[in-house]
């Protein structure tokens, strides 16, 4: 079957395609430089490491494995580090991603799905946020995601590569069968914070404000299950493989919870108390996040089918305890 080059995907998001994309019948190869991914997460193709930046690795990697399309999930992700050290968002994530697509034009491999995220929307409280919604990156990390999505449109229009784009949501939760599932390091995601705190491994979980214009003052977000987002990643390459234009679709559900919510939630999952701080706003967060979705729904076919809050804790708590979330290397 097809191979398709995944680049992340020994990170997070990466590795659960990848899971997805041998299931369909493809053939997933992993391109990842290992400095923010696990080796111990590809387990699903081939595993070739390298660097965005080096044209030379990836051109080997394309003429070798001749993908149908690319899955591109690399990229450095920390919104608070990107604001102190913006060279290296503009560097690895728009620079790379560059490098990327003109190799993948170069060895004639003309399908690209992106990750891009809802951060790209910036502050627009109160609105639902469909895929025509402005855009105002409110960070370095947002604005390189941005400038890639610019950079597709670009290279379409000049040399024909078409591209699917998402812009997600919040992701959670893991892999159901506990084979893979989230381990950042730092981690500084709600969700494996949240359980760390709750198996000991951290003293509490601080709640980042508690003073926000909501219904119980913590900020809102739109939580969507990774098995369901990849999914949308699947569905993507086929929107490609059956020949249609450039699209640019929305991962969220369209409901928000709170972040005392998720807290509450996960009581009834793990029948323990979260230990918890009330702390000061973290700089950068946006009060509500929530994302209309209904274009991934009714054009791509999607079926966010396990994105409720208590799947979503339900596997990533099975995924700490089988495995105590962490891989070795
Ligand atoms: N939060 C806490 N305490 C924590 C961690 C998070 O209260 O220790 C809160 C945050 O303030 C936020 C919510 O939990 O309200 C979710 O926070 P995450 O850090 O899990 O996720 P973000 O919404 O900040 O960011 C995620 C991705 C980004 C992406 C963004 C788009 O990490 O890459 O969604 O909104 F850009």
């Amino acid at each position: 079957m097809a191979n398709i080059l995944v680049t992340g995907g020994a990170g997070y998001i990466g590795s659960h395609a990848c899971k997805v994309l041998a299931a369909a019948g493809y053939t997933p190869v992993t391109y990842d430089s290992l400095e923010t991914g696990w080796k111990d997460a590809v387990k699903f193709g081939p595993f070739e490491q390298g660097d965005l930046l080096d044209r030379e690795r990836l051109d080997q990697v394309f003429a070798a494995y001749r993908p149908q399309a690319v899955m591109h999930f690399a990229a450095l992700s920390q919104v608070g580090e990107s604001m102190t050290q913006p060279g290296k968002y503009w560097r690895n994530n728009v620079s790379g991603s560059l490098s990327l697509i003109e190799a993948a034009i170069a060895a004639g491999c003309l399908d690209f799905v992106f990750s891009s995220t809802c951060a790209t929307y910036g502050e627009q409280d109160g609105v639902v946020l469909d895929e025509d919604s402005s855009q105002q990156p409110l960070n370095a990390y947002a604005a390189s995601k941005r400038a890639i999505e610019d950079m597709l449109d670009n290279f379409g229009k000049s040399d024909g590569l078409r591209s699917v784009i998402f812009r997600y949501f919040n992701v959670a939760g893991a892999d159901p069968d506990g084979e893979i599932g989230e381990f950042h390091q730092p981690e500084t995601h709600l969700v494996p914070l949240m359980l760390d705190a709750v198996d000991g491994k951290r003293d509490a979980l601080t709640i980042f404000g508690t003073d926000y214009d909501t219904p119980d003052g913590t900020c809102i977000r739109d939580y969507v299950h990774v098995m369901d987002l990849v999914d949308a990643h699947v569905l993507g390459v086929k929107w490609l493989e059956d020949g249609r234009d450039s699209r640019v679709f929305n991962l969220g559900t369209g409901t928000g919870f709170s972040v005392r919510e998720v807290v509450k939630q996960s009581g009834t999952i793990t029948n323990r108390e979260v230990p918890i701080i009330e702390g000061e706003r973290r700089p950068g967060d946006a009060t509500a996040l929530v994302s209309g979705s209904q274009r991934a729904i009714t054009d791509l076919g999607w079926d966010p089918k396990r994105s409720n809050m208590e799947n979503m804790i339900a596997d990533a708590w099975r995924w700490h305890q089988n495995t105590g979330a962490h891989y070795s290397e």
